[in-house]
């Protein structure tokens, strides 16, 4: 299994007034457990607040859960040192939604790409300028932004430079937190088909997390609903059998019917 997500909780410890005596905890993930295998795209939708990034931030070992683990490849993620530690920093990519924080202001876009190559690749100048602008045309990217800087892109452009700069690494494993949220509809599209093409293309296991249940519809074989830290709801899209019952899925998927395939959805 490419990664197994076992009873995992985190807790923080959060003040509930300004009087320095009185905090509390925030049980911001609450005994979350499921697996991705490679080739595998898992949605996980749910309100603003309700854990999506602290989840996403525990398997991409950014933090460590009160209670649970992570595996990856079967061996726990905090077990991991030295080479293995590596590997599981270039196996396991993660893109956020803010695209200008995402990317140093201060270098040029080619400086940017370069940097993982370097870190993680022994290879040539002409190799690293290859597979940049192998990518980059996969991307649909114009190669004359290359010389540009982050202020200089849209902000299609500059998330379509994060996913190429995670892709790069060639992971095994991605997650995309709300990337599409800040696009407009028409760049939605075009980084939405750019993941599923990807996908395909690479053997990859992704979780996909998104508000927007209509794109996560789009991508996902399986749609995991987040509420109050807990996974509430695992729906099947593969077989399209929506089988809805928790009450927030239902408050969640009445603006936009999932069974309308109209709705949004067309961009395939
Ligand atoms: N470092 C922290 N300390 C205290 N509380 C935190 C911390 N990080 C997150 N939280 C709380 O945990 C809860 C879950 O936050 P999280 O960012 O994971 O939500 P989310 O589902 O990603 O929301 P959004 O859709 O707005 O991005 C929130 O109530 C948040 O305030
Ligand atoms: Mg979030």
């Amino acid at each position: 299994m490419l990664i197994e997500v076992n009873n995992l909780s985190k807790l923080y410890r959060t003040k509930l007034s300004l009087v320095k005596s009185e905090s509390g905890n925030k049980r911001a993930v609450n005994n979350v457990s499921f697996t991705i295998d490679n080739n595998e795209i898992i949605g996980l939708v749910g309100e603003s607040g309700c854990g999506k990034s602290t989840l996403s931030r525990l398997i991409m070992r950014i933090e460590k859960p009160t209670v649970g683990n992570v595996s990856y490849r079967g061996r726990d993620i905090w077990s991991f040192k030295g080479d293995d530690l590596n590997k599981f920093r270039k196996s396991c990519q993660i893109i956020f939604q803010d695209t200008l924080t995402s990317l140093n202001p201060n270098m040029k876009i080619v400086d940017t790409l370069k940097e993982p190559l370097n870190n993680h690749f022994k290879m040539s100048e002409e190799e690293k300028i290859k597979k940049i602008q192998d990518i980059i045309f996969f991307a649909n990217l114009n190669k004359g932004i290359l010389a540009n800087y982050p202020a200089n892109l849209s902000g299609g452009e500059r998330q379509r430079v994060n996913i190429c700069r995670a892709l790069l690494l060639e992971p095994e494993f991605l997650i995309c937190d709300e990337i599409i949220s800040s696009l407009d509809v028409y760049t939605q599209a075009v980084v939405l088909n750019m993941i599923k093409r990807l996908i395909s293309h690479n053997n990859m296991g992704v979780l996909f997390v998104s508000h927007d249940i209509s794109a996560v519809k789009y991508l996902c074989s399986k749609i995991m609903v987040m509420y109050k830290g807990e996974i509430v709801e695992v729906i099947d899209n593969k077989n399209k059998e929506y089988k809805i019952s928790h009450p927030y899925t239902k408050k969640l998927v009445s603006s936009v019917p999932i069974n309308n395939p109209n709705k949004r959805l067309a961009m395939g």
